[in-house]
């Protein structure tokens, strides 16, 4: 397409939009490094780049649908622009494949999960392979924060879920690797590091666990801040929980899917957890700290779920007290076990009980953050708010929003601040001198 002297004289500009999970946000950031190296340079409009990348995810209908009607969009920039090229990546580019070209024959060309690598022969550059150790670190934007995948794949198979078949089976990072970009990272000013993965705490390597490999993240210098996603709550050891709880460069937080609070549905859902034992490791965190922040992910109407079992949902919200939680109609999707069963639950219904739902999570969430007025909390502060710049937003251990009154520009710092009140779901603070 292009050629590297080309690129010398006259530098190309990419964009990528990106929909979906962290993973995600992590690949593109990755892939942008990548095209940096190369020469190419970012541009907010995507009017103007040669190349635009769509980074998409297929694990709910509405996902898919959101990634094809924006790429539809992209056409009439095609039309106008003979040079641009259209990349279609992600979960989508693997789920659809073919049939995608077919549908939206200007896309110039599909590369799932896997196959980011093959970009290199796109652009005619040599990219070199996405893990290796040597790659750029994702810097999503910042430079004090920094996301680093350490397993690709899942080998649950969730009844529901898209993702195994999209992303293959479970491949772990060597630890090597993964400390050598922390510290490269750490190096250049990161001092927070969320550690990616699709059952993340499953990581093992040569003997090593998660809790080990998490022993030695805190270790790395100039890391501050340990985050993780997602655990499952199958991977939940004696062993990682006494890290959990006694390593303080881990923050208090944790997100951690539940789907439902019904036994039989979750059996149905192939989760290989009881209530029981989800509730026993928020109790194990809430013990400890009470002000442990636990999120989760919520699926409403799942094929068969009855009443009593829908309410078996709310009634674990009420027990786990959730900070916040990502909460979801079931999305039947072709190829996934539970896709086979009759979904006898009419999408009226489906929606009342999500609406139930985030009703009553969202009371718990403003219980939640009132429970903070009064403390003292580090937090790191991220960027200035929208509506003023002399308002910062920084996160708190436990993952909360704050807005904080600040002048400075110093994103990436920590500051000890006192909070004052709750505004909407967000904490304002004032900055302890
Ligand atoms: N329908 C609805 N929600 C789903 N999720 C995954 N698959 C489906 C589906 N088929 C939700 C789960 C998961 C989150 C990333 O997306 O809650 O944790
Ligand atoms: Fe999907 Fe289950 Fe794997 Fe999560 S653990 S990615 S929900 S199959």
């Amino acid at each position: 397409m292009h050629s590297p002297l080309l690129l010398v004289l006259y530098p190309l500009n990419y964009h990528i939009i990106s929909y979906g999970c962290q993973m995600n946000e992590y690949d593109s950031a990755r892939l942008a490094a990548l095209l940096e190296l190369q020469g190419w340079l970012p541009v907010e409009n995507a009017e103007k780049a040669d190349m635009i990348l769509v980074n998409t995810c297929s694990v709910r209908a509405k996902a898919e649908e959101n990634a094809i009607a924006r790429i539809r969009d992209l056409k009439k920039l095609k039309v106008e622009s003979g040079e641009l090229r259209v990349g279609v990546l992600g979960c989508m580019a693997k789920n659809r494949g073919e049939s995608l070209l077919k549908d939206l024959p200007f896309i110039d060309f599909i590369l799932g999960p896997d196959e980011y690598h093959k970009l290199s022969e796109i652009i005619h550059s040599p990219l070199s392979t996405l893990h290796s150790p040597l790659n750029p670190f994702a810097k999503l934007a910042n430079n004090y924060s920094a996301f680093v995948a350490i397993q690709s794949g899942c080998n649950m198979r969730c009844s529901y879920c898209i993702v195994p078949y999209v992303r293959g089976r479970e491949r772990y990072r060597e630890a090597e690797s993964i400390l050598r970009e922390i510290e490269v990272a750490a190096a250049q000013g990161v001092s927070e590091v969320t550690l990616l993965g699709q059952t993340v705490n499953g990581y093992r390597y040569k003997g090593l666990s998660f809790a080990g490999l998490l022993r030695m993240v805190a270790d790395v210098k100039g890391i501050e801040r340990i985050r993780f996603m997602s655990p499952h709550p199958k991977h939940y050891t004696g062993e990682l929980l006494e890290i959990l709880l006694c390593e303080t460069k881990i923050a208090p937080h944790v997100h951690l899917p539940v789907q439902s609070g019904s036994n039989s549905i979750l059996k149905k859902m192939k989760r290989q957890y009881s209530r029981e034992n989800y509730l026993s490791i928020v109790e194990a965190l809430r013990s400890f700290n009470p002000l442990y922040g636990i999120t989760t992910d919520i699926i409403c109407g799942y094929p068969g779920e009855t009443e009593e079992e829908f309410e078996e949902t709310l009634s674990l919200l009420r027990e786990a007290q959730f900070d916040s939680a990502f909460m979801f109609a079931y999305s039947p999707r072709e190829g996934t076990p539970s896709a086979l069963e009759e979904e006898l639950i009419t999408e009226d219904e489906k929606k009342a009980r999500l609406q139930k739902t985030i009703d009553l999570q969202h009371a718990i969430t403003l219980e939640r953050a009132r429970l903070m007025v009064g403390r003292t909390e580090k937090i790191l502060l991220e960027k200035p708010s929208r509506r003023n710049p002399n308002e910062w937003v920084g996160k708190t251990g436990n993952f909360k929003k704050v807005i904080v009154d600040y002048s400075g520009s110093a994103a990436g710092t920590y500051v000890n601040c006192t909070i004052e009140a709750v505004k909407g779901h967000t904490l304002c603070g004032k900055i302890n001198d």
